[in-house]
């Protein structure tokens, strides 16, 4: 049995691999070699990357690929995307030229509004409680001026702080339900400081609080943090062209297109087993490039996912119509990212991510994310509806699979071109694999 380690996190990095490599793969020294393979030359580099977290033995690479062709608004994009899953790229890039032709996307933020809570128990008078929070409100605010002077000064700062009653639900339970501008910052650290402050506030303020009982002015802090929900910090993004300029070739009709198009989101609206694919397509050019840019992808994810619940049913975050011979797609997501703080002046390769997308403020980024879901949802439903998504996918995957096989760049080449006009699986590859290679003995 393994014994547990005491004083892990104070060992060196070596200390560390060669405890993990011991206790858990037989000492084995291929193990040490392939960590360290992975370790950065630059040791002032590697160095940064070791204390983004802690307890760091090594580094994981994600590719970092770009999709170019992007017009929003008039302007010209290329989106880094950082992601493993082959073919995600090549469908940004192929929706990204596609709408260039078509007059590209339109994105607009429609509010910025970050959530944070303080939630509470309190037994006693709910009338009393209200007076008491009306009383301190604005000590809440005047308490917290160190922590939001800079905040304030770059336009942002706390907007309203209000008493939320959730007794129905949890007997005791209130809030201080707190909303903020955090302008270009994700803002966790802003927004998790303030509420500390508010809770300190208004815990100690109560014990001074004449109307309150003795059991009253105990006020019993559970937790201060903020939300990841932020369904009022939302953008927008939209394409739209005429259904007949929809398709190039005969081979398929731009009405039916459009029409089957259509019908494919109004079953991931009505159909959550859908729906969660649906999504998780949008999400796949979503956290591509929040991850590039630096920003949590998980709070972005958490986000977005309670935003498509929000009607009470997991449903399509992507909307399609069309009315008097237009096409019209479109996507409302809540996005918190921030273009300043973070990593994002920290992480070398997230910082010229943001350069190569023209150094944008938070407000442009999330119109680029936002653009980025749609662009790739575009290209999967289009798939789906035509030729089917393995095709694509396959061809793509084929790669990957050649590269599990350890061929070699001729052999790469060659099969390649072999599957140019055959139906990639993995059994057709490794057995057209294997026949090349017997043939080859
Ligand atoms: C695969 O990563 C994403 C898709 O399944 C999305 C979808 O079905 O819409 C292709």
């Amino acid at each position: 049995m393994i014994a547990p380690i005491v004083g892990f996190s104070k060992l060196s990095k070596n200390k560390k691999i060669e405890w993990l490599v011991n206790t858990y793969f037989h000492s084995d020294e291929a193990v040490i070699n392939t960590l360290k393979k992975y370790w950065n030359s630059d040791e002032k580099l590697q160095k940064l990357h070791d204390e983004f977290i802690e307890n760091t033995i090594s580094n994981f690479y994600l590719p970092l690929g770009i999709a170019p062709n992007f017009l929003i608004n008039d302007q010209l994009y290329v989106i880094p995307m950082a992601i493993e899953e082959s073919s995600v790229v090549a469908a940004a890039s192929k929706a990204a030229k596609f709408w260039l032709d078509r007059g590209g996307f339109k994105a607009t933020v429609l509010s910025t509004e970050k959530v944070g809570q303080v939630h509470f128990m309190y037994f006693g008078s709910t009338e009393k409680l209200h007076n008491y929070f009306n009383s301190i409100k604005s000590a809440l605010f005047a308490s917290t001026k160190h922590i939001t002077q800079n905040m304030d000064k770059r336009g942002g700062g706390i907007t309203d702080i209000i008493l939320r009653d959730k007794t129905q639900e949890l007997d005791g339970y209130f809030q201080l339900h707190c909303t903020f501008e955090t302008v270009d910052s994700m803002g966790a650290n802003f927004i998790n400081s303030c509420l500390e402050q508010f809770a300190k506030t208004f815990e100690d303020g109560a014990k001074s609080f004449e109307a309150f009982s003795e059991k009253e002015k105990n006020i019993q802090i559970v937790m201060s943090i903020l939300s990841n929900y932020v369904p009022n910090c939302l953008v927008k993004a939209e394409v739209s062209c005429p259904v007949n300029s929809l398709v190039k070739s005969d081979s398929i009709d731009a009405e039916e297109f459009a029409n089957k198009f259509v019908r494919a989101i109004q079953i991931a609206k009505i159909e959550p087993y859908r729906a969660v694919t649906h999504n998780k397509g949008i999400m796949n050019g979503i956290d591509a490039v929040v991850l590039a840019t630096g920003n949590d992808f998980r709070a972005v994810e958490a986000g977005i996912h309670a935003y498509a619940a929000k009607d009470g049913r997991y449903s399509s975050l992507t909307h399609a119509e069309v009315k008097d011979g237009i096409f019209k797609f479109w996507i409302e997501i809540p996005l918190s990212l921030g273009t300043v703080g973070g990593l994002t002046s920290l992480h070398p390769l997230v910082k010229l991510a943001l350069e190569m997308l023209g150094k944008p403020n938070a407000k442009e980024l999330m119109q680029v994310v936002a653009v980025a879901g749609l662009a790739q949802n575009f290209a999967a439903i289009r798939s789906l509806v035509t030729t089917g998504i393995q095709k694509g996918h396959m061809k793509m995957h084929l790669v990957n699979i050649l590269n599990q096989l350890e061929a070699t760049e001729v052999e790469k080449k060659h099969f390649i071109n072999f599957f140019k006009d055959k139906t990639v699986t993995h059994s057709a590859v490794v057995n057209a694999f294997n026949a090349h290679k017997t043939a080859q003995a």
